[in-house]
């Protein structure tokens, strides 16, 4: 069993979650507008992943006796300047939502919830992989500069994520 504070902390996580996947399916949508489709497929599988990251914190939240509240979805930004500006929007967005996962931590830590601590490594884990990846396509759109060959290349690159759902024992 959980505590109401993390019941409430764990519930908000999963709300941070879907207004992700709306975010990035927003800046989809951007690339798609430009028929940029490796780009847009790089931000459709980054949503998929994010729907991903709050099912499995709503089966968390059920597998230990809490109660899962969806709330209402803030709307995601819809303008970007620039394919640079789309990253630093997801960088600054994931680096947020790193923060709230730490604040997890730090609560289980502090309620002896080992349980949700165990739980919670995956996301820090997570987390380290998906500021990583967006660091280095950052560095790599700042070495293309305006060479149209080069974004052609990196265009087709990013157009070879898939998603597979990960295994996960909490169903
Ligand atoms: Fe669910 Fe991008 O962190």
């Amino acid at each position: 069993m959980i505590s109401k504070n993390m019941e409430n902390m764990l519930n908000e996580q999963i709300n941070a979650e879907l207004f992700s996947a709306n975010l990035y399916l927003s800046i989809c949508s951007y690339f798609q507008d430009q028929d940029l489709d490796g780009f847009a497929n790089y931000f459709r599988v980054q949503s998929k992943e994010e729907l991903f990251h709050a099912s499995k914190q709503f089966d968390y939240i059920h597998a230990v006796g809490g109660k899962v509240t969806m709330k209402a979805i803030e709307a995601p930004e819809t303008e970007f300047k620039s394919i640079i500006h789309t990253f630093e929007v997801t960088l600054t967005h994931e680096k947020k939502v790193t923060k709230s996962i730490n604040n997890l931590v730090k609560l289980a830590l502090s309620e002896n919830d080992f349980a949700t601590h165990n739980f919670l490594q995956w996301f820090i884990a997570e987390q380290v992989e998906e500021e990583a990846s967006i660091t280095n396509i950052l560095k790599k759109l700042e070495m293309i500069g305006g060479n149209s060959s080069a974004l052609y290349l990196l265009n087709t690159e990013l157009g070879q994520r898939t998603f597979t759902e990960p295994k996960t024992n909490l169903k």
